[in-house]
């Protein structure tokens, strides 16, 4: 019965409905179809170099569009700067109402903005009007609520009522975004900036500009101060100056990972803050218990939606060995009824590709899979002879190394592996340098969600697929970038704690040729020798793996106490050392990770334990370098720092976002993996410590470089980790020149983030190291942290540093 049902709809016959563009029409010619910059409150079109917007659909010309040059840029900068302490001046309830007026003109223009993206985007009027808009205008809703909340800004941040209390706004911010959800991303980004107090520089990509220009008009209609919202057309080169502008502290970027990586580079030399969300190929899991019927409508808005433009679609499939066939014969059939065609036809389910450049890649990678091996199958169905359409994709016998299985293709095409057990779907799913998000779909949940538990990625679809909300943090792990957008934890991206951006003193550069001066050959053996030689004491290893080794150099150098005076000898540890210690890390991290937060407090307060009988000798050797008084001090802070950690270590949890349909979000605070860390001096142990004891509080197997002018403390240490159950691996210290040990792992693939407070070169060493795998960095841009002051050196600036967030959708009820 119900499959002659689904015979009749599929035969029926259906007549366009187009929408009407008339509207959108005239408001192009009002303008002259030519359209400038919005900055500082007023249209301009002083750039004399124009690009083209064009209908994929059709070819048609939309409009003209100025290519935003330097001083565009400049002026756009100024007028933000120059507005935002007005804006910050605003009670946070004044903010609120901005933000509000934008959500509530957002409904009010819904219609026209819904027609203007799908003419200039290409993709159908059904996404645009039921799922593009209104996430706009929910994301202006939701942020008005946060400015609401976080209240008025001061000198001491943010005096709302939230766990944002001493937070302040970033400042000026740069923000690029991509082509595929133009209006979505520019709310994406605007409205959290402008909830959060920042003003803004946009630029839109040069496909899509127009929706941008119909919003920069909103913001004049609802009196939006002049400067705070500032959006400057251009390619990549505009991008590149908005990057490159000294006087932006913050960019925020949407797009492909190489440009990112080009981002990360141009800004490795600046203080700005950096959020990216990069590409993905994100796994669609198919169990054999799954509602396969479901899955396949999963994969419809999984793939097909938006052509397959999209950062998080679901672009892998892998399907349990079982259920394979029988899927594949599902999704044929599904696929055979998919409509393509004018996207302003409001019964199509496939638009039009953006540009001829994205048709061309997407047709050269399909090519590219079919050599690889992969066989090739698309629907019978009409498409239009004119215009950027490509049919719906499916692609079978795909191996997981091929082209198709790694790269991102960003269109309509699907590529189906299979697996046989959960441990392999997992390995699969988890066999890219992506991690943007992933779709399990079992009708078990305990399959589900352990699986949705162990994905790399951001976001985690159960039984779902490409469900959004602005409650519900969205972001990547690994290559796909960093930060998240949306809840909460998308607030922090345009925050810093207020203390920070006030503190102006710097860290001491260390003159490391003149540290390690007397490093020696120890091929001989360095206790024996060095002891010999200078009459001292201490001769100290690294810690790799749970265990003191000998620097692979063969060096070691004498460390010398405030006064000058040799105190002991400390290896010269180099790039072999450092692999090992990575090594250990990633090897301890993944059981690190997955043992119950009670059971690492437990471990923490042992630690404790151990140090707190050895504390005169500590103290005695702390004071070589900071002195009796600080050392005392220090120590007893050092022991209050663990037990803060160890309390935090089951505190620090995630949360529930509750998005307006029948699903849950849960947002788990996850481990990042393996962490780096180069360890400050003027605190030795105390700063040591606050930076290996949250990251491991939260389950991340550190490699730690303590500062080369008291490295000798680590092996203060090394007793208490062996006898407090600490596993091999979770904390491994290596001594030697920070410049070196830090590059190496800053370059390392397999450190998942690093961590420096140095001076500012070293900051910059450790961003430009990272672009290889895009790994996190975290530093004090070289300013001074006060490690005795637990507002400042402990708590959830750090913890939160330790983590990531992760995004599971769980959905309830039929
Ligand atoms: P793209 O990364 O070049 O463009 C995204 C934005 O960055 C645009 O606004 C562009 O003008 C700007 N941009 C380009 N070069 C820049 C630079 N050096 N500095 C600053 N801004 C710069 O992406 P494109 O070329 O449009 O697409 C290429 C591929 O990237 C796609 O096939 C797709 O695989 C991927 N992509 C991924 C997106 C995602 O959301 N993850 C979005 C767009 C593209």
């Amino acid at each position: 019965m119900a499959s002659s049902i689904m015979e009749k709809f599929q035969s029926m016959e259906y007549g366009p409905a187009p929408e009407d563009a008339s509207g959108v029409m005239q408001w192009l010619d009002a303008h002259g179809r030519w359209f400038g910059h919005y900055i500082d409150g007023a249209f301009t079109k002083s750039s004399a170099a124009k690009f083209e917007s064009k209908n994929p659909a059709t070819g048609e010309l939309l409009a003209s569009i100025a290519q935003g040059e330097a001083a565009d840029v400049d002026r756009a900068v100024k007028a933000a700067r120059a507005a935002l302490p007005a804006w910050q001046a605003l009670t946070g309830h004044q903010r609120a109402r901005y933000l509000y007026a934008f959500a509530r003109q957002v409904q009010k223009h819904a219609r026209k903005l819904a027609v203007l993206e799908t003419l200039d985007n290409g993709k159908s009027i059904r996404e645009t009007r039921d799922i593009d808009i209104p996430l706009v205008a929910r994301h202006f809703y939701y942020h008005a609520g946060w400015a609401q909340l976080l209240g008025d800004v001061t000198d001491n941040g943010y005096t709302g009522d939230t766990d944002l209390k001493g937070y302040a706004p970033v400042g000026v911010v740069g923000q690029i975004i991509p082509w595929n959800f133009p209006l979505l991303m520019f709310a994406w980004k605007v409205a959290p900036a402008l909830a959060t107090g920042n003003t803004v520089v946009i630029k839109p990509a040069e496909f899509t500009p127009l929706t941008a220009m119909l919003f920069a008009e909103i913001a004049d209609e609802i009196g939006l101060p002049k400067g705070v919202l500032n959006v400057v057309n251009g390619d990549g080169a505009t991008g590149a100056a908005i990057v490159g502008h000294p006087d932006v502290d913050k960019i925020a970027f949407t797009g492909s990972t190489e440009v990112g990586r080009i981002i990360r580079k141009a800004t490795a030399n600046t203080t700005k803050k950096l959020s990216l969300e990069l590409g993905g190929k994100s796994p669609f899991i198919v169990f054999d218990d799954a509602d396969l019927d479901s899955a396949v409508e999963g994969l419809v808005d999984g793939i097909w939606f938006n052509q397959g433009q999209v950062c998080c679609a679901g672009s892998r499939l892998l399907v349990q060995e079982s259920v394979a066939e029988r899927l594949y014969d599902k999704i044929r059939a599904r696929m055979e009824t998919l409509r393509i065609g004018s996207p302003l036809d409001k019964a199509i389910d496939i638009g039009a590709i953006v540009d001829q450049v994205q048709h061309d890649r997407i047709t050269k990678l399909v090519a590219m899979g079919v050599a690889e091996g992969a066989t090739c199958w698309q629907p019978e169905i009409a498409v239009p002879t004119k215009g950027l359409f490509f049919k719906p994709t499916l692609l079978t016998n795909v191996h997981p190394s091929s082209t198709v299985a790694q790269e991102e293709i960003f269109g309509p095409v699907l590529a189906a592996m299979t697996f046989r057990t959960p441990a392999e779907a997992v390995e699969l799913a988890n066999n890219t340098a992506y991690g943007l998000a992933a779709c399990v779909w079992s009708e078990n949940v305990n399959v589900a969600l352990d699986v949705a538990a162990q994905m790399k990625a951001g976001v985690v679809w159960v039984n779902a697929t490409n469900v959004f909300d602005a409650a519900v943090g969205f972001g990547g792990y690994r290559e796909s970038g960093y930060g998240r957008e949306g809840g909460v934890e998308g607030l922090y991206e345009y925050l810093e704690p207020a203390w920070v951006k006030s503190e102006p003193k710097m860290f001491a550069s260390i003159d490391e040729k003149q540290v390690l001066r007397s490093a020696q050959d120890d091929n001989s053996g360095v206790d024996d020798h060095i002891e010999g030689a200078l009459g001292i004491d201490r001769t100290v290893k690294n810690y790799i793996n749970g265990k003191q080794a000998r620097p692979d150099s063969g060096y070691s150098y004498a460390v010398h106490d405030r006064n000058g005076k040799v105190v002991g000898e400390a290896p010269v540890g180099s790039r072999k050392d450092i692999r090992n210690a990575v090594e250990a890390a990633r090897a301890a991290s993944a059981k690190w990770g997955k043992t119950t937060a009670h059971g690492r407090a437990q471990i923490l307060y042992y630690l404790a334990e151990n140090l707190l009988p050895r504390r005169g000798e500590i103290v005695a050797h702390l004071a070589d370098f900071v002195g009796p008084e600080q050392a005392a001090v220090e120590f007893d802070a050092t022991i209050e720092r663990i037990f803060s950690y160890a309390a935090w270590t089951d505190k620090y949890e995630g949360t529930v976002h509750n998005p307006p349909f029948r699903m849950v979000s849960v947002a788990m605070k996850e481990a990042i993996g393996t962490v780096g860390i180069l360890a400050p001096d003027d605190a030795p142990l105390l700063g040591l410590m606050s930076l290996i004891l949250p990251a491991i509080a939260m389950g991340n197997a550190v490699i730690a470089v303590p500062s080369e002018r008291c490295a000798t403390l680590m092996s203060d240490l090394y007793q208490a980790l062996d006898t407090s159950d600490v596993p091999a691996g979770v904390v491994n210290l290596v001594a030697g020149k920070a410049s070196e040990l830090g590059k190496t792992l800053a370059e390392h693939d397999d450190v998942d983030a690093v961590w420096c407070f140095r001076d500012e070169t070293a900051s910059s060493m450790v961003k430009l190291g990272s672009i290889g795998n895009l790994k996190q960095t975290w530093t004090n841009e070289g300013r001074v942290i006060d490690w005795f002051d637990p507002a400042r050196g402990e708590g959830r600036w750090f913890l939160r540093h330790a983590t990531q967030v992760k995004n599971i959708w769980v959905p309830y009820g039929e």
